[in-house]
C-alpha cells in the first residue's frame, strides 16, 4: 500500500498499520472494552439513507460554513488528538498546516507534542485548544492564559475523560509515553526501523503544554491510563465549566456531551457549542453513537447552541447525513491520524482532500449547492427487520 493508492480512510488505515510499531498503531486504532461503541460510531450512519433531489440545476458546490466564530471552507474540523509526534515525526505541525491549506479548524490537544506558543506562531488556521482539567488548578489558569496570548480562537473542555477508558489493546502492546520497547513490543519496533530512527534522531519527544507541571509522560515513562488517573481532575462540575467560560471570553465548546439534559445545561451556562462525542469509542464502551443521538439533541437545543457531531466520520456522506439531521459541523480524529501516520503532512492533505472531493460530489448528487440546502427530508430511516 502506498500514498498514491489511498482513496479512503480504510486505505490510510492499512498504510498506517504498515508504517507504525504495534503499540502506536493500536493506540490510534483501538477503543475501550469490546470496542462496540467504536464500531457503532461509524455503523450508525447506515441507519439513515440519503434521499436525493434531482434536476436542481447545480453547477458548483459551496461547502463553507461558520462555527465557533470562524468562517471555514469545510464543515469538517480536525478534532484534538494527543501525542501526534509518535504517529509521524512532523506531528501536530503537519496536521495544522493541512488544516490551514484546506481552510478548516485545527484542534490541539492539551497532551500535544508541540507547544501552544509554537502552534500560535506556526499557522493562520482557525485554532481550537482542547483543555483537560488537571488536579493542579494553576495549570488550568496557565493553559487558558497561554491560549489567549497565542491567539487561539476557541476552547473545548473535554468532559468524558475523568477516568481513563479501558483500552485493552494498550495493555497488550505495552503502550507508554515516551514509548519504551517491552519484551512484547521489541520486535515490532525493530521491524519498523524508519519509524524508530525518526523517533530517536528527530525532535525529542515532549508534552510541552504540561511538562512544566507534570513530568509523567514526557520525562518519566507513563501509560496513558496512569496519566489520566493520576492527573486529571474527576471532580470537575458545571460550575467549573461556567467559570472557564468567564475566564476565556471567546467561543467555548464542551466536548463529550451526549445527553439531552447535559446539552440543555451547556446552553444554560452559555457555552457556544457542544461536541456530541464519546471520544471516538475510547472511553465508555456501550455508550450511544453520536449520530444515533443527534436528532434527539437537535430537537432539544438546535438553534440555541452549535452542535458539532464528533466521531465515526470516515466518508463524505457521513458528514452530509449529520448536517442534514441538524448538526452545524462535524469533527473527527482517526480520518486524519491514519493519514498522518501514513505520510505526514502529504498524507493529511490527501485524506482531507479526498473527503472534500467526496463532499462536493455527494452534494451535487444530492441536488444541493449549499450546506443550508441539506435538511431532514433528504434522509429516510432504514427500515429495521
Ligand atoms: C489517538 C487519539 C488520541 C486522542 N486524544 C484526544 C485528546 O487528547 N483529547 C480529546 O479531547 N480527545 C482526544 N481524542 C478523541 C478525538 O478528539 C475525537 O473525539 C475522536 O477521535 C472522534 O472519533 P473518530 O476518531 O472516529 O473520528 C483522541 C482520539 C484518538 C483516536
Amino acid at each position: 500500500m502506498r500514498l498514491k493508492n489511498c482513496y479512503n480512510t480504510g486505505d490510510f488505515r492499512k498504510l498506517a498499520k504498515q508504517k507504525l510499531p504495534a503499540p502506536i498503531f493500536h493506540y490510534i486504532d483501538g477503543g475501550a472494552d469490546d470496542e462496540v461503541t467504536l464500531r457503532r460510531n461509524t455503523e450508525a450512519f447506515n441507519g439513515y439513507d440519503l434521499v436525493p433531489n434531482v434536476l436542481t440545476g447545480i453547477d458548483s458546490v459551496d461547502l463553507s460554513t461558520e462555527v465557533l466564530g470562524q468562517k471555514l471552507k469545510l464543515p469538517l474540523l480536525f478534532a484534538p488528538t494527543a501525542l501526534q509526534r509518535l504517529f509521524h515525526h512532523q506531528g501536530e505541525r503537519a496536521t495544522a498546516r493541512a488544516a490551514e491549506k484546506v481552510g478548516s479548524m485545527y484542534g490541539m490537544s492539551t497532551i500535544a507534542t508541540c507547544s501552544i506558543e509554537e502552534m500560535g506562531a506556526l499557522t493562520q488556521a482557525p485554532k481550537l485548544f482542547q483543555i483537560y482539567v488537571h488536579k493542579d488548578p494553576a495549570m488550568t489558569v496557565d493553559l487558558i492564559d497561554r491560549c489567549k496570548a497565542a491567539n487561539f480562537d476557541a476552547l473545548a473542555l473535554t468532559v468524558d475523560t475523568i477516568v481513563a477508558g479501558n483500552r485493552e489493546r494498550d495493555y497488550v502492546t505495552g503502550m507508554s509515553t515516551p514509548p519504551k520497547p517491552t519484551l512484547a513490543s521489541l520486535l515490532s519496533f525493530a521491524l519498523h526501523p524508519q519509524w524508530s530512527l525518526n523517533y530517536l534522531f528527530r525532535d525529542k519527544f515532549d508534552l510541552p503544554n504540561v511538562s512544566k507541571y507534570v513530568k509523567d509522560g514526557s520525562d518519566m515513562k507513563s501509560s496513558v491510563v496512569d496519566y489520566i488517573n493520576h492527573h486529571i481532575n474527576s471532580r470537575i462540575s458545571w460550575d467549573d465549566a461556567a467559570k472557564m467560560i468567564e475566564q476565556w471570553q471567546k467561543p467555548f465548546a464542551i466536548k463529550g456531551v451526549m445527553s439531552v439534559a447535559d446539552a440543555k445545561k451547556a446552553v444554560e451556562i452559555g457555552a457556544s457549542a457542544i461536541m456530541l462525542s464519546n471520544h471516538g469509542g475510547r472511553q465508555l464502551d456501550g455508550s450511544r453513537a453520536p449520530f444515533d443521538h443527534l436528532k434527539a439533541v437537535v430537537d432539544a437545543v438546535g438553534g440555541d447552541i452549535e452542535i458539532i457531531l464528533d466521531g465515526g466520520i470516515r466518508r463524505g456522506t457521513h458528514v452530509l447525513k449529520a448536517l442534514a439531521l441538524g448538526a452545524n459541523a462535524c469533527s473527527g480524529g482517526r480520518f486524519y491520524l491514519y493519514a498522518l501516520a501514513a505520510a505526514g503532512q502529504a498524507g493529511v492533505e490527501r485524506a482531507i482532500g479526498n473527503l472534500r472531493n467526496e463532499l462536493e460530489r455527494d452534494m451535487m448528487l444530492m441536488g444541493c449547492s449549499r450546506l443550508a440546502d441539506l435538511n431532514e427530508t433528504m434522509l429516510a430511516l432504514r427500515p429495521r427487520c
